[in-house]
């Protein structure tokens, strides 16, 4: 009997901390980590780039299959230019919640995140990690915090940049693209009945970082 690679997949809303989880999880353990939210980053940035119109379904899943992306460290590479903080910014975020509707481009992306699967474990964050791209994953949590908590956190990382930032229209912007992740008929943004629900709204990074590592432990996972 082969015993499957272990995967945590770790799905929420915007700006709900999962990157910064999955990425210190995954550091822990020592295991491979996909950010799934960056595949979509890059297909609305080589669009946006291109001038490519963001409801040309064929146009950009022609786009995602062939984006020559790469990860290396924290960095986010496309061919050899370091995209990491262009595709942070609002247009991308914007751009990537819009290509992420067509199934044409989630189609595109889907063999490319379940790559990532290698031993010894993966932990991948997304939107649709445990119900779509890794059902079988064998910890699923579901990361979310109050969309006012989550607002105040991208303002203060905003502000400690030195970028300009208001909180009443971040707030708003997040709940435009919840409402876009959470209604799209194709994958949307849902707790699945098999994952653990993980509310940030008044816990530290750390204390979630131990959650979910305490979960990876229960199931035998890693020692
Ligand atoms: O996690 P993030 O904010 O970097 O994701 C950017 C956008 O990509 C977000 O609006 C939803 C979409 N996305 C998705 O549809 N499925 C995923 N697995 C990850 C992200």
């Amino acid at each position: 009997v082969v015993t499957p690679v272990p995967v945590v997949a770790i799905d929420g809303p915007s700006a709900s901390g999962k990157g910064t989880v999955g990425a210190r999880v995954a550091e822990a353990l020592g295991w491979h980590h996909l950010d799934s939210g960056t595949l979509y980053r890059l297909t609305a940035l080589s669009a946006i780039r291109r001038g490519v119109d963001l409801g040309d379904a064929a146009a950009l899943s022609a786009l995602a299959a062939a984006l020559p992306a790469r990860f290396d460290g924290g960095r986010v590479l496309l061919g050899d230019e370091d995209v990491s903080d262009e595709i942070r910014e609002e247009a991308c975020s914007v751009g990537a919640s819009r290509v992420a509707v067509l199934p044409a481009v989630r189609d595109a992306l889907f063999g490319r995140q379940r790559d990532f699967r290698q031993g010894p474990g993966l932990v991948a964050e997304g939107r649709d990690m445990g119900s779509t791209i890794f059902p079988d994953a064998q910890v699923k949590v579901f990361l979310t915090a109050s969309a006012e908590a989550r607002a105040e956190r991208r303002y203060k990382q905003l502000i400690e940049k030195g970028l300009p930032a208001k909180l009443e229209s971040l707030m708003q912007d997040l709940r435009e693209r919840d409402a876009r992740d959470a209604a799209r008929s194709v994958a949307p943004l849902q707790q699945q009945p098999d994952a653990v629900l993980l509310d940030t709204t008044s816990m530290d990074v750390d204390a979630a970082v131990a959650f979910v590592l305490d979960l990876v432990r229960d199931r035998g996972l890693a020692t």
